[in-house]
């Protein structure tokens, strides 16, 4: 059992990384940028896909970009989805992919993606009436996925650490985008402003169609029971995983060989992953934290 000393010890150095707000960041999300967010002008027909890492962004915004573009297939089969919907505090020198400027000539209605807790968003989203569209996931699901992608891209350095190093880091919030916890808390605090809605990816995996069906309605977007079939099929894993435009097999961070980009898209998963006294320090520090919020997630934590 790791005592807190060992804990400590275990410390993987993101590249780049720096603290902001008490929130560690690597260096693709750096300080001007997370500067430049809060000013960020939003529109009013904006939408914008809020989510911890992990939590099935990709596959949100995939969904989202087509209710939003009339389910427009042909398009988002050639451009890749990163592209179709920026990631607002993303800053790639090198490949020259900033998230504020991809966004701001874009045309509307806008498919923004942002992985910030609210305290770091744009500050007009508490004054425009853009949608905003959370998804939460079981967070062990989520830490084990996490755990993956930090061994497989390159992007988090080179990662050398076991589960266990990674399930200490993800309990203290040392990692990217720092605690899942205060993250989660400071969405649902907010949950019940009008143009905001909390999504679940295990509802999405139980019938994705019924679920892209509430996101046509939150979006004000209604469109036929055959195209929202449509969509829903496109959007499977396995279809996702066979679309190059979604499946992140040419985005040269990843090596897809430790694990893909889309790896096993399931519930459940952390079953294979977390040891009995792990589980019960996670429950623990939940409860400490989120106990008293009683969010529905839909599988036992
Ligand atoms: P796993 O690692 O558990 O497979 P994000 O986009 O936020 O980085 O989340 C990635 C996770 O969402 C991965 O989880 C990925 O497989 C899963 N995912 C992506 N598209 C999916 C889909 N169409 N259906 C189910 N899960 C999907």
């Amino acid at each position: 059992k790791m005592d807190e000393c060992d804990r400590r010890k275990f410390k993987h150095v993101l590249p780049g990384e720096h603290v902001y707000e008490d929130i560690l960041f690597f260096g693709y999300t750096p300080p001007d940028i997370l500067d430049a967010v809060k000013d960020f002008e939003i529109r009013n027909d904006d939408v914008i896909i809020a989510t911890y890492p992990k939590a099935g962004t990709t596959w949100l915004q995939e969904i989202t970009w087509l209710i939003m573009n009339d389910a427009n297939f042909e398009e988002a089969r050639q451009t890749q989805v990163y592209f179709r919907s920026p990631f607002l505090e993303f800053k790639d020198t090198v490949l020259n992919e900033v998230g504020i400027e991809l966004a701001n000539p874009m045309k509307s209605p806008r498919v923004i993606k942002s992985h910030l807790p609210v305290k770091l968003m744009p500050k007009q989203i508490h004054e425009k009436p853009c949608k905003i569209m959370v998804l939460f996931r079981n967070p062990k699901d989520l830490c084990v996925s996490y755990y993956h992608f930090y061994r497989s891209s390159s992007s988090f350095g080179k990662f050398t650490g076991t589960w266990d190093n990674f399930f200490e880091m993800f309990m203290e919030g040392q990692v990217d985008h720092g605690s899942w916890f205060d993250y989660t808390q400071s969405w649902w605090d907010i949950k019940d402003q009008d143009n905001v809605k909390i999504f679940f990816y295990e509802d999405m995996k139980e019938d994705l169609a019924r679920e892209v069906e509430k996101m046509c309605q939150f979006l004000n977007k209604p469109l036929s029971r055959e195209i929202i079939t449509k969509i829903a099929n496109h959007c499977q894993f396995e279809s996702m995983k066979k679309n190059p435009m979604t499946n992140h097999l040419d985005v040269y961070s990843i090596n897809s060989k430790v694990s893909p980009f889309l790896r096993k898209g399931t519930v459940g998963d952390w079953k294979d992953h977390f040891t009995v006294t792990q589980n019960e320090r996670f429950d623990k520090l939940y409860n400490d934290i989120l106990g008293t919020y009683l969010i529905p997630f839909k599988y036992t934590l």
